[in-house]
């Protein structure tokens, strides 16, 4: 198995596609992901686009769906839910599918889903992905962070770091082995640098800086834990979620 970390999906070669592909938006798309399959919410259906979530979702009986997203981080306008993981408990979100778009996390998962895995990492489920990519052994693995708005997000990077150190740990695997670009001895190297302290990055960090603005501390406190949640998203159709059994 070969890791490539990639730090935004503009980043990832235009012409080749992993074996599997794992999305990362630590703040906030994949973690948000991760709660509300982990919550009882049937599917995350992605949209980069918010006329064509429109339409799609359209299709849904309304106690059947939630329209939820963001844009610039607020909440987008007469939908649902916004893009806070905390808003995905059970009461909200069982049995529905939540019809999800974003600013960056979204257009992330669009640039690989025709891979033929595709799955998605945050580092509240961290342990769920290793475990799944050492059971399956792909060739090549995308780590592809998503950004914001095509510059880079370290926290996104970091949890791809997060990733690989658990690889190499329970793989008993040396970074040279598992290492396909520079970028992943990038992303291990600064996952060493703040494992113990990834709220303080988070607080640092551009994202982490507008959301504090948009008052959401508690988002952040709970995006930086670690192996929280034990569910493995995969795309079971293009831009479509479930969890992993
Ligand atoms: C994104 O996709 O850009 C993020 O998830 C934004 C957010 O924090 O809501």
């Amino acid at each position: 198995m070969k890791l490539l970390v990639y730090h935004t999906p503009e980043r990832t070669p235009q012409d080749s596609l992993p074996d599997c592909a794992v999305v990362i938006d630590v703040l906030r798309a994949t973690t948000t992901i991760a709660t509300a399959l982990n919550a009882g919410a049937e599917a995350v259906q992605a949209f980069s686009d918010i006329d064509i979530l429109m339409q799609e979702s359209e299709k849904w009986l309304p106690d059947k769906r939630l329209r939820a997203g963001e844009r610039g981080g607020e909440k987008v306008p007469g939908f649902d839910l916004g893009n806070s993981p905390l808003d995905c408990v059970p009461q909200m979100v069982v049995g529905k599918r939540l019809f999800l778009t974003t600013t960056n996390g979204t257009r992330a998962l669009q640039r690989v889903e025709l891979a033929p895995t595709v799955i998605t990492a945050s580092q509240i489920n961290r342990q769920a992905v290793v475990d799944y990519l050492l059971q399956k052994q792909p060739e090549t693995v995308w780590l592809v962070g998503s950004g914001w708005q095509g510059t880079y997000s370290v926290e996104d990077t970091a949890c791809a770091g997060a990733i690989a150190d658990s690889i190499i740990e329970q793989g008993k695997l040396s970074l040279e082995a598992i290492a396909g670009n520079d970028e992943v001895i990038g992303a291990y190297s600064l996952y060493a640098q703040w494992q113990n302290d990834l709220l303080d990055m988070f607080k640092k960090c551009s994202h982490g800086q507008r959301l504090l603005g948009l008052d959401c501390h508690e988002d952040l406190e709970y995006c930086a834990q670690t192996d929280i949640i034990d569910v493995l998203p995969i795309q079971k159709e293009p831009g479509v979620l479930v969890i992993e059994h």
